[in-house]
């Protein structure tokens, strides 16, 4: 049984995140999720979240690829959540590329292409600026 991890905020659900999720399931058998808690998604892009980490956390475990999801309170704690969760293999986005390779000594780590022309922000932005008519 291979398990795979992985981390986002995960805040208006798109489908760049669902195409990483599939994409990630597809390296094992079982997909693990550390969803950003609202605390650390606000320090790490500075922008409240538009859905709750609970909300959230129902949104991506309701996904057929996902096994298990947990809040990530913290970004130093990754080691310990792939210890904790038993992950073979850690997947992050390529915009990430090189900076979890520390990880190395206790899974494979991959980093995956980001869809793309899409992303929380962009989606966030077109609404802002849809007119109301
Ligand atoms: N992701 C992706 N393709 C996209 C957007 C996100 O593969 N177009 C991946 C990220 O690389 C990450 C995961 O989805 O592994 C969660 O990303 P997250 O930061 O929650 O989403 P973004 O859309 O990038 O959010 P933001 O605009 O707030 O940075």
């Amino acid at each position: 049984m291979t398990t795979v991890i992985t981390f986002g905020t995960f805040d208006v659900l798109h489908v760049g995140h669902l195409r990483i999720l599939e994409r990630s399931r597809a390296l094992g058998d079982r997909l693990v999720v550390g969803v950003s808690s609202d605390a650390l998604n606000l320090s790490k892009k500075n922008r409240q979240a538009v859905f709750s980490e609970d909300e959230r956390c129902e949104l991506v475990a309701s996904l057929r690829v996902v096994d298990e999801v947990f809040v990530e309170e913290s970004l130093e704690q990754k080691r310990e959540y792939i210890l904790r969760f038993g992950a073979d293999v850690l997947v992050m986005g390529d915009d990430w590329a090189g900076r979890f390779d520390e990880f190395n000594d206790v899974c494979r780590v991959e980093y995956l292409p980001r869809t793309p022309s899409i992303s929380t922000t962009a989606v966030i932005e077109h609404i802002s600026g849809m007119s109301a008519s």
